[in-house]
């Protein structure tokens, strides 16, 4: 994509659900620990796969997969705001790959938890274990760059918490796009 106009900011919709998304994902990560036992209790005919806990994993599993897929949709519609300029390139594209991989994994993840549940497949929900560690690492270099950005103070940060009332959701400003 050439020059393409670019936000200022995220908005408000934008940052209601990156927030809601992480708060889904503690909650997934807190829930997911008696499923490796449940899933394999499930496997081993002795409990019935959709039980309680793995019912409400699931939920809030398939939630997240919805809440990406809208935000995959804002993020095409409205854009994300540019990196600062003082943001050397090689971390502008380590951030922007970290952001795209968080989408890739935030949709896979939950259809491979999907598919290990209703086609019963051992293969399935390894890959979606493994894949959580993934995410894992992709958490700890976002947060590290989000302390990076601190210790800058260049705003970045901000933007993600809080509104600029003296900015708005609409284009005014024209960069080159590299996405
Ligand atoms: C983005 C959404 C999701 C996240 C972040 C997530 C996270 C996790 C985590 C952290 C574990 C424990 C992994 C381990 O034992 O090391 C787990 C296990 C599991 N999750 Fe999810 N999950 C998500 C969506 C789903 C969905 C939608 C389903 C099913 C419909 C599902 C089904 C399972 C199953 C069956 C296991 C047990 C896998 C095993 O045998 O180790 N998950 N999940
Ligand atoms: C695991 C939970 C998280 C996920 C999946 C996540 C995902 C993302 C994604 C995909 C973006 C790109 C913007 C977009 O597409 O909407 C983003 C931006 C951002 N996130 Fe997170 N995030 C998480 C947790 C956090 C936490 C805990 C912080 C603060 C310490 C944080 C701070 C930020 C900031 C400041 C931005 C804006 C970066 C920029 O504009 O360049 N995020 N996040």
């Amino acid at each position: 994509m050439s020059d393409t106009a670019r936000p200022a900011v995220y908005s408000s919709t934008q940052m209601f659900a990156h927030w809601l998304i992480a708060f889904l994902i503690l909650f997934q990560f807190a829930s997911g620990g008696g499923m490796e036992q449940a899933f394999d209790a499930a496997m081993e005919g002795v409990a019935p796969m959709l039980s309680g806990a793995v019912f409400v994993h699931a939920f809030f599993g398939l939630t997240i997969f919805v809440l990406m897929l809208w935000r995959l949709g804002m993020r095409l519609s409205h854009g994300t705001p540019p990196p600062p300029e003082t943001e050397p390139e090689k971390l502008q594209y380590l951030s922007r790959g970290t952001h795209y991989a968080f989408y890739a994994v935030l949709i896979g993840m939950p259809l491979a938890g999907l598919g290990a549940v209703l086609l019963r497949s051992g293969l399935l929900a390894t890959a979606h274990a493994w894949t959580s560690k993934l995410l894992i690492l992709l958490a700890a270099m976002h947060i590290a760059g989000a302390l990076w950005h601190l210790t800058k103070r260049d705003g970045v940060v901000h933007r993600m918490i809080r509104r600029d009332p003296a900015t708005n959701d609409t284009v005014d400003e024209v960069v080159p796009d590299r996405t």
